[in-house]
């Protein structure tokens, strides 16, 4: 048999990071990248440089030896690209019908809603008067998104004025995404919790975690998420195991929590790894780079055990330092799990991550912190 080869739409870390999964399984990771020095083409298998949008370029993707499944790492998929797929008779993992939950939040709200799930309180906006409605309601804050196209917290601002909400409603009324309004969920922190999924419904979860955002952006994952009580994570598995076995979710699913009291709140889905399983990588048995490429593969999914009791994962921000492999030099905590994405330099992009992994949780936080400042440059985090 010859090495089955997975198709990946976007040339990102999360690719990247797909690479070392596919190689120690003898597959082949083909991928579709924005260009030559994309993240991703440093380290994938086969490369096909081109946009999503562009015809030739998935054609490119799906030509002869044919992929065995086309799966993407990020959400920004134009439907031509799935009607592509179909016609060369390649599988999408996961498919158009469970991802529009992942690129579009006007229709992730409404089917937690329907789902019974728990959504903050929720509208879609097409005026200032409708914007000022909803805060008058709601102590006069909200927090307005666009429902495609966000990203690091792009598409999401926090207002107390409803004519902030003026620009992104223009652009909807010309053919921009559309709007919603949400409350500002009063959270004690935000949580994630991660599973993947196979065809015919197997599937595996891994611990719930921590995500510390800071401007809108991941800054340090720790597993698990401290003082979760087992409930806390049962409810969380139960969240997650339904949105993947309802919305048919086949790879891996995050579902981004915020928690109120002794209760979650599902804030958004990713349908690809994401930010919150990095500390998979160096601390599970399988990682979410394997999980997922064995889940677009139909094949039994890993052990999602941890290793150690506390992983932490810090992000490395662009900052000072212009050239990160300088930095291998300058980390010398022998248990600093060091990855670079490869990518140019250039303020708050994610450029890596660090991962400590240990039994003293305060010691692993503070290790993992103290070498992502030194991988990004300019003095102590
Ligand atoms: N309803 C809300 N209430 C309070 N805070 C919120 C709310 N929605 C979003 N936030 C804050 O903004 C951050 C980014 O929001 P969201 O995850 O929807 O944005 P995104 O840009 O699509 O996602 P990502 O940064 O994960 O790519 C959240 O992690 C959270 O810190
Ligand atoms: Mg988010």
């Amino acid at each position: 048999m010859t090495s089955p080869i997975v198709a990946v739409v976007g040339g990102g870390q999360l690719a990247r990071m797909m690479a070392p999964a596919a190689t120690a399984l003898g597959i082949t990771l083909r991928v579709l990248v924005e260009s030559p020095t994309a993240s991703a083409a440093l380290a994938a298998h086969q490369t096909v440089v081109g946009l999503p949008g562009n015809a030739d370029a998935i054609a490119a993707l799906l030509a002869e030896p044919r992929p065995a499944v086309v799966t993407w790492e990020h959400e920004h998929i134009p439907r031509d690209v799935f009607d592509a797929c179909e016609a060369a008779g390649v599988p999408t993992r996961p498919g158009i019908g469970a991802l529009v939950y992942a690129q579009d939040k006007i229709e992730m709200r409404t089917r937690m809603d329907t789902l019974g799930l728990p959504n903050p309180s929720w509208r879609i906006v097409t005026s200032v008067e409708d914007v000022r409605h909803f805060l008058s309601s709601h102590d006069g804050v909200g927090v307005l998104k666009t429902a495609r196209g966000g990203y690091d917290g792009k598409g999401v601002r926090v207002i107390s004025d409803a004519a902030q909400a003026a620009q992104w409603l223009d652009a909807a009324a010309n053919g921009g995404p559309r709007v919603l309004i949400e409350e500002k969920v009063p959270f004690s922190r935000e949580l994630a919790i991660q599973v993947a999924r196979r065809p015919a419904g197997e599937v595996v979860p891994w611990r719930l975690v921590e995500s510390l955002q800071v401007d809108g952006v991941c800054a340090v994952v720790t597993a698990p998420a401290p003082r979760a009580s087992a409930l806390l994570e049962r409810e969380a598995w139960t969240i997650a195991a339904t949105i993947a076995a309802k919305l048919d979710v086949v790879g891996v699913l995050a579902v981004e929590l915020f928690q109120v009291g002794e209760r979650l709140v599902v804030n958004e889905l990713a349908m690809r790894p994401h930010n919150s399983g990095h500390w998979t990588i160096d601390g599970c048995v399988t990682s979410q780079f394997e999980q997922h490429l064995r889940a677009v593969l139909d094949l039994p999914l890993g052990a999602t055990t941890a290793l150690s009791p506390w992983t932490v994962m810090a992000n490395v921000l662009g900052g000072e330092r212009e050239q990160l492999e300088s930095a291998l030099a300058d980390v010398t905590d022998p248990d600093a799990k060091v990855h670079l994405y490869g990518k140019e330099v250039r303020p708050g992009r994610k450029v890596g991550h660090v991962t400590v992994m240990g039994a003293d949780l305060e010691d692993v936080q503070a290790r993992a912190h103290a070498a992502a400042a030194i991988v990004r440059g300019g003095g102590a985090a």
